[in-house]
């Protein structure tokens, strides 16, 4: 084994170093910085030197930091857990990190004159692989240096239903976008949903760089990075979307999500997360984690019966019944519950309810949020309840919010 002398000794009977780079002269001086290390010339000599269950830290030199290298680089690190990508670059720009990242690298690492930054790194990564599983490492406690930026982290508020198409994403998106144009603080949106999040989608926004990818670059404790995975609306919402195709469970773990809103909570002041309809782990470690949860249902049997079952089967009486708040959307349709009838087998107060509103379709069409799109909509003042309860005396006041203050909440609850 050639592990470098500048790892520890223990280190070095656990892990190799090796640099892949077809430029003979840059690959020579590459594991120069690296005394000891393998030298490589193609991803298929790696492919070759590598052992299988034994750690190797590859160092891909600046001859593969393009498509090519990324594409290679992504099928390594997927089917070789005890690979440790690195990518050893001229100049880092968020293209660059980004796709790097999505290549599966752990780190991204700019050539200074010693070296020093990459033996820096190829030591860390070593650590990790040795540690076990770099996925364990990820999802050790959230990250202290994040945590510390900000005096006292954001709060987490999570959309969740038990079943879909009640209007989950539909609320998470203009009660935070309602939000972010109400208030100078900063407020994220993350699609937690891996399998059906349509967040982007509902936005336009293209989802270059998704909650996978921040899952991945979580483990780094590093804001900047975080931020610059981040999409920025028009209306000032920070997005982080859930990819387009679908994720295989477990993909991303549950310690990885709600790290991944910490580091968002460290930056902003409301982290507002649309999560997906399961009874898993996934779900219940982001409801644990949040601070508030708007649970939404509409007025019919069937949606009373399913929050009634998703009540009992995530216990979430026993789990969060204080941050619980109901939210009966579509409220105004013609199937006649009668809301106290609600309240009673729930045994949760209806809080906020919001108008079935032909403005709400018109805005998905236009990839609007009804709030920007028709402000003064019945369905747009209804979220602006909401906004306001959720922000307390903090948030300006929505445009228009005086004079027609929620006669609708009225007419139902009394
Ligand atoms: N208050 C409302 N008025 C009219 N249409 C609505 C309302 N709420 C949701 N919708 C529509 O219902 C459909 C399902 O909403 P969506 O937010 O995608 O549900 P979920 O995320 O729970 O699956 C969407 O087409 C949405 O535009
Ligand atoms: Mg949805």
């Amino acid at each position: 084994m050639e592990a470098g002398a500048l790892t520890t000794l223990q280190d070095a009977r656990m892990y190799d170093v090796a640099v892949v780079e077809p430029d003979a002269p840059q690959r020579m001086r590459l594991a120069a910085r690296l005394s000891g290390a393998r030298q490589l010339e193609s991803i298929e000599a790696l492919v070759r030197a590598m052992r299988p269950g034994h750690g190797l830290v590859a160092v891909f030199g600046p001859g593969l930091v393009g498509p090519y290298g990324f594409q290679q680089v992504h099928r390594l690190t997927a089917s070789y857990p005890e690979l440790g990508a690195i990518f050893a670059v001229h100049q880092l720009t968020t293209d660059i990190l980004q796709q790097a990242l999505r290549a599966g690298a752990r780190d991204t690492v700019v050539l200074d004159d010693d070296g020093f930054a990459l033996g820096q790194s190829v030591e860390r990564v070593g650590s990790l692989l040795s540690s076990g599983q770099a996925r364990a490492a990820a999802a050790a406690p959230t990250p202290a240096p994040m945590m510390s930026q900000s005096v006292s982290p954001g709060r987490l508020i999570v959309v969740f239903s038990p079943k879909g198409g009640v209007g989950k994403s539909f609320l998470a998106i203009n009660v935070a976008t309602a939000m972010a144009r109400r208030t100078d603080e900063r407020v994220a949106l993350v699609d937690a949903d891996l399998q059906f999040g349509d967040i982007a989608v509902l936005l336009g926004i293209p989802p270059q760089t998704t909650l996978v990818d921040a899952a991945a670059a979580i483990q780094y404790a590093d804001p900047e990075l975080l931020r610059s995975l981040v999409s920025r609306h028009d209306s000032g919402l920070l997005v982080l979307p859930a990819p387009v195709e679908p994720v295989p469970g477990g993909a991303v773990s549950p310690q990885d999500v709600v790290a991944v809103c910490g580091g968002l909570q460290a930056m902003c002041k409301y982290v507002v997360v649309d999560l997906p309809t399961q009874f898993d782990e996934y779900v219940l470690a982001l409801i644990e984690a949040a601070d508030e949860i708007l649970l939404v249902g509409n007025m019919d049997i069937p949606s009373v019966k399913n929050l009634k079952i998703g009540i009992q089967a995530l216990d979430l009486m026993a789990l969060a019944g204080s941050k619980l708040r109901l939210v009966l959307n579509r409220a105004n349709v013609q199937v006649k519950l009668d809301v106290r009838e609600i309240e009673q087998v729930l045994g949760l107060r209806a809080e906020f309810p919001i108008p079935n509103d032909l403005a709400v379709p018109i805005a998905v069409n236009a990839g609007i949020p009804v709030v920007m799109n028709d402000p003064n909509s019945a369905a747009s003042r209804a979220i602006q309840n909401i906004a306001t309860s959720l922000l307390g005396p903090g948030g300006r006041p929505a445009a228009g919010d005086r004079q027609r203050k929620s006669k609708f909440a009225l007419s139902l609850r009394k």
